[in-house]
């Protein structure tokens, strides 16, 4: 988990975007998406030399005709499962369009398998697109857009688009948590979280000028119980001071948030609880359905990388699984936790999320 940054949109957004979707008439909703391995449809296969990839078996056993995609799970990403909900496509991955591609209107994908808020995170997975190449990247669907359809237009439509953002995993577990690595050795953990929080900050201002207003940011999920991190404690348990680390980055993320949207003019932006959902699912597995929680279906917790590669030997049933490999959960987990989020919604007070017959 690059990738429990799961993503656990707050009432407003997601539900309004349903209202949209499913109302008669209106058009569909738009969604940018950004982030990591844990949302990337396929970016990293247009990367030659990139290693952090997932387009081959056992990836993509259980999607849509069996057939690896770059998904970095057995099956779908949460943002399938909710652009699922939204009565959308999932939005395609930004490599796989031509420049001029009419697609571009309808809603891109640019979240790369390694990346992170800071350039130097998940550097030796060799290529993957930044959180800074991807806001680059919406900048020139920005210009294509008004190429097509004018200044005006191009304007309302990313204004009104939903931007779900979820970013910060790997630059814990493929940064701060690599002693090989500078920022493990030259920051404390407090100067490591203020340069993430400061260099978001001005990432989101970026996205801001380039025309998103609502934006759900994702918090991260509790990295120090995914099974690449828990197979460093002596009894296999979850890693407490890698979740404290990481509640220290969702509380100062929660605030910024905050700040953004005091700060920012018509500014929409929400912070997705995803660490306790998560946890939850982790700890109480049997609640929702699974066996086991505390290692990968692919085993591969203590191998290099942490990927199922072809020679794995695959557990007997996927759906018993919280995880899928060392850092990314199963379908089955990304299903009950993009469920948890949507009913999460309808139990938001009225005043935040209309009622599912509003519209
Ligand atoms: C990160 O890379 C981008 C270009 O990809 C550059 O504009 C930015 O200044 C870099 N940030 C830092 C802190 O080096
Ligand atoms: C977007 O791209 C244009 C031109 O390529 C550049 O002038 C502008 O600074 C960029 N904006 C942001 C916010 O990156
Ligand atoms: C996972 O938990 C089970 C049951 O609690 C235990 O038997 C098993 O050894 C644990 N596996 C790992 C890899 O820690
Ligand atoms: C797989 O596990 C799930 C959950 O425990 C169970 O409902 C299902 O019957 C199992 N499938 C098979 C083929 O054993």
């Amino acid at each position: 988990m690059e990738v429990m940054t799961l993503i656990l949109a707050p009432a407003i957004f997601i539900f309004t975007a349903a209202s949209m979707a499913s109302a008669a008439g209106s058009p569909p909703a738009v969604t940018f998406v950004f982030g990591d391995s844990l949302t990337e449809v396929g970016n990293n296969n247009h990367l030659q030399y990139s290693l952090a990839r997932s387009n081959y078996p056992w990836y993509g056993i259980d999607y849509d005709g069996g057939q690896a995609t770059g998904r970095f799970t057995n099956g779908r990403t949460i943002g399938d499962i909710i652009s699922e909900k939204l009565g959308i496509p999932s939005p395609p991955p930004y490599l796989s369009l031509s420049p001029n591609d009419d697609a571009l209107l309808k809603g891109v994908n640019y979240a790369s398998g390694g990346a992170g808020i800071l350039n130097d995170t998940g550097l030796y997975f060799i290529q993957r697109l930044t959180f800074d190449d991807q806001i680059q990247n919406f900048n020139k669907t920005k210009e294509a857009i008004m190429s097509k359809v004018g200044e005006e237009a191009a304007i309302k439509l990313l204004n009104e688009a939903i931007y779900f953002i979820g970013i910060g995993s790997n630059d814990y577990v493929n940064n701060f948590l690599q002693p090989f690595l500078a920022a493990g050795q030259q920051y404390t953990h407090d100067e490591f979280v203020k340069l993430l929080i400061s260099t978001f900050h001005k990432q989101l201002t970026r996205l801001y000028q380039l025309g998103a207003r609502k934006m759900v940011i994702n918090g991260v999920g509790p990295l120090g119980c995914i099974p690449s991190q828990r197979v460093k404690s002596r009894k296999g348990q979850c890693l407490k001071r890698v979740n404290e680390w990481i509640v220290e980055f969702n509380s100062r993320l929660q605030k910024l948030v905050s700040s953004l949207n005091a700060g920012l003019p018509n500014a929409a932006l929400s912070f997705a609880h995803t660490y306790p959902a998560v946890l939850d699912l982790i700890t109480n597995p049997t609640a929702h359905g699974f066996k086991v929680s505390n290692t990968s279906c692919c085993n591969v917790d203590t191998s290099v990388g942490g990927l199922c590669l072809p020679n794995s030997k695959i557990c007997s049933n996927r759906t018993e699984y919280v995880f899928w490999d060392a850092f990314h959960p199963s379908d089955a987990a990304n299903a009950v936790i993009a469920d948890k989020l949507f009913s999460a919604e309808f139990s938001a007070p009225p005043s935040l999320a209309p009622t599912p017959s509003s519209h």
